[in-house]
């Protein structure tokens, strides 16, 4: 099949990949790490995190035009819904020794975190409000260019 995203700079949710990190197995506790230019696809700009989520709430409905990402469950368990616009696929992340890695123009959301479910982000961009589409449909004409 012929990618539609062949001749239009779209992304596939496809593009969206699961990095394991290095993983020290110890009786004292593990431990792993990330080490920036290594396990990581982009330059890491700035980190932060989402915690003390109520059930049933959900966070980040929306893409990014530019940035890219990797998220990752340090603590409990939580899913992210990712979407091209056709494609949907949903991960869950439930080891705090896996990222998963989203580039940009993705919708993306995380949702059903556990009790005491820690999300770390790591960003390839500082926080800017004109990076977010929030607008569903304004995101489908954009990657699609219906
Ligand atoms: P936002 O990314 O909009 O969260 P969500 O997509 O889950 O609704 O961030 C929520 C608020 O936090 C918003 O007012 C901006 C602020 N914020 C920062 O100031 N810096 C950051 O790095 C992030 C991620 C958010």
């Amino acid at each position: 099949m012929i990618s539609r995203c062949a001749e239009i700079k779209c992304r596939s949710v496809y593009d969206a990949a699961i990095i394991q990190f290095p993983k020290i197995l110890d009786d004292r506790g593990n431990l792993t790490f990330i080490e920036a230019r290594r396990h990581i696809p982009f330059d890491i700009a700035r980190v932060y995190w989402i915690y003390d989520v109520p059930g049933g709430e959900s966070r980040g409905s929306h893409a990014y035009r530019t940035l890219h990402e990797v998220i990752i469950a340090l603590s409990g368990s939580f899913e992210v819904f990712l979407d091209d616009g056709m494609a949907q696929k949903t991960v869950m992340l439930n080891r705090a020794y896996y990222g998963l890695y989203v580039p940009n123009m993705i919708w993306r959301r995380m949702q059903h975190f556990s009790t005491n479910a820690v999300a770390l982000v790591l960003a390839s961009k500082s926080y800017d409000l004109e990076d977010y589409v929030r607008d569903y449909e304004e995101f489908k004409r954009m990657n699609l260019k219906l």
